[in-house]
């Protein structure tokens, strides 16, 4: 299965999917990278690999729907059967959603704290469980289908850096099994992405 992943920081969930091993065994191959902004370190962990990168920026645009069209047409040139928005900080758009199946990973228990904060606002809450959800992307913030969700205790003296790393653990496993079983069901014909 190809995938295309989206990023915007510093890439280990990326990474993770990179180190799982080759495609023979994982069952997909990250065939290109894209980033919202120049300099991330998900476009450099990409470099390291030989997978080619491109960056799209929302500001080098007039609309955010002539940025949604040029996302999808770089996307498109690399065949992706699904795009894995791991860490990809921008709201997709239409055009692009309706092209490609997308998955998105969020650090929280969706429906619970969604949005840019989801790791601060637990812990404001005072929740004393949180983790990480995998979600099919469907055009709102954090709002797809659940795929897969993993739980992660919040321990006293939390800050939400130290939560967020322990979280990013749980994702990164989360999320390379669900790319995995999505590429088994995918090969075995259970589950046609497209
Ligand atoms: C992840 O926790 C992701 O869910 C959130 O930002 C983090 C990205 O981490 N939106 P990385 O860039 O994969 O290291």
């Amino acid at each position: 299965m190809r995938i295309v992943v989206l990023v915007s920081g510093s890439g280990t969930n990326l990474q993770a999917l990179l180190d799982a091993g080759p495609p023979e065994q994982t069952g997909y191959a990250v065939v290109a990278v894209s980033a919202d902004r120049p300099g991330t370190g998900g476009e450099d962990r990409a470099r390291e690999r030989g997978i080619p990168t491109f960056v799209v920026r929302v500001a080098d645009f007039a609309t955010r729907a002539e940025w949604d069209a040029a996302l999808t047409r770089e996307v498109a040139a690399h065949t992706p059967e699904l795009v894995v928005s791991a860490g990809f900080m921008k709201v997709l758009g239409g055009r692009f959603l309706d092209r490609f199946p997308t998955i998105n990973t969020h650090p929280a228990l969706l429906p619970s704290f969604p949005g840019t904060h989801g790791v601060r606002d637990a812990l404001a809450h005072g929740v004393k469980v949180t983790g990480c959800t995998c979600h099919w992307v469907d055009g709102g913030v954090d709002t797809g289908p659940i795929i897969d969700q993993r739980a992660v205790r919040v321990e006293p003296g939390d800050t939400e850096g130290i939560l967020h790393e322990r979280i990013k653990v749980a994702e990164r496993a989360m999320l390379v099994d669900v790319v995995r079983a999505l590429a088994a069901e995918r090969r075995a014909g259970l589950r046609p992405l497209d």
